[in-house]
């Protein structure tokens, strides 16, 4: 498929995709949402991918929704046409996802970025959810999404009173991994999903949906379904090659099966 609002790349085990809509600072219109879900997708299908990145330019990683092709919409046509439910299907995505922010990542941009898996952060990051200065909230996660990273008090002032946050305020509450010079983002965020991508994949695959499923369930539930899916590792090849490596004291060649 030919993509109008995105590049994509592969470098090495990670795909890349870069949002490319620079005059609009990247506003996620439904064309460019389904293009990135497209490339995610097929990164995920991919067995030479083991990791994704998603990333913007140095100064928009998103700067939202597209307010222009919502403006005039009406409450049914909204739902009807559920544009944002094309975000959620990032949820979906089993390999991990990692996100490169520069500049802003204002509503829907910080949603996809909390969507994914990590998020390296350059120092011009800001990040904020400023649905309430359009006379909307967040539809894409935020209202969920921010508390669980931040706390609630903060998602409050947030969501309610357009508190954004520097990159240094995201990393001190938690809410991005780390923050590096605005000339160093990508490749940091490349060199981490490079790490990953070099992992057992089905350990990492198991890894993530666990983490995730710990949002969703009891801590007796989240425990039970993480024990299974441990032993469940037990009938793979990489975990066979990954103790018999330990013992041997040598590099594990990790195939995937
Ligand atoms: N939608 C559509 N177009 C947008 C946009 C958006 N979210 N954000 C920026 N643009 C466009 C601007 O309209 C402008 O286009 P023109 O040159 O054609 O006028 C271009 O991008 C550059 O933007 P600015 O001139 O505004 O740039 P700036 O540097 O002065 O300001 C900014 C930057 C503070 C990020 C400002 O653009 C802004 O406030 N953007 C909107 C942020 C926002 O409200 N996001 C939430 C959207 S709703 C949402 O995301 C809902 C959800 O949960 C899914």
């Amino acid at each position: 498929m030919t993509y109008e609002t995105i590049l994509v790349e592969r470098r090495g085990r990670v795909g890349l995709v870069t949002l490319n809509r620079p005059q609009a600072l990247n506003a996620l219109n439904h064309q460019l949402m389904s293009e990135v879900m497209d490339a995610l997708e097929a990164f995920d299908r991919d067995d030479a991918v083991g990791a994704m990145v998603i990333t913007g330019n140095e100064k928009a990683f998103a700067a939202g929704a597209d307010i222009k092709e919502m403006a005039g919409k009406s409450a049914r046509e909204m739902q009807e046409a559920d544009h944002v439910a094309v975000f959620g299907r990032i949820r979906a995505v089993g390999k991990p996802v990692i996100a490169a922010v520069s500049g802003w990542a204002l509503g829907g941009g910080c949603e996809i970025a909390m969507s994914c898996d990590m998020i390296v952060a350059s120092e011009s990051a800001k990040f904020g959810q400023p649905e309430i200065t359009i006379g909307v909230i967040p539809g894409a996660g935020g209202t969920q999404r921010l508390p669980r990273a931040v706390g609630k008090a903060l998602a409050m002032e947030m969501i309610l009173n357009n508190r954004t946050l520097s990159a240094q305020e995201a990393l001190q509450y938690g809410l991005v991994n780390r923050v590096v010079p605005v000339t160093d983002y990508l490749d940091e965020a490349l060199k981490l999903a490079e790490e990953i991508a070099s992992r057992a994949p089905l350990a990492v695959r198991a890894a993530k949906k666990m983490i995730n499923a710990s949002y969703e369930s009891s801590l007796t539930d989240g425990l039970a379904q993480e024990r299974h899916a441990f032993y469940r590792l037990f009938d793979t090849e990489d975990q066979k090659e990954g103790m018999k490596a330990f013992v041997e004291k040598r590099q594990p060649n990790w195939t995937g099966k």
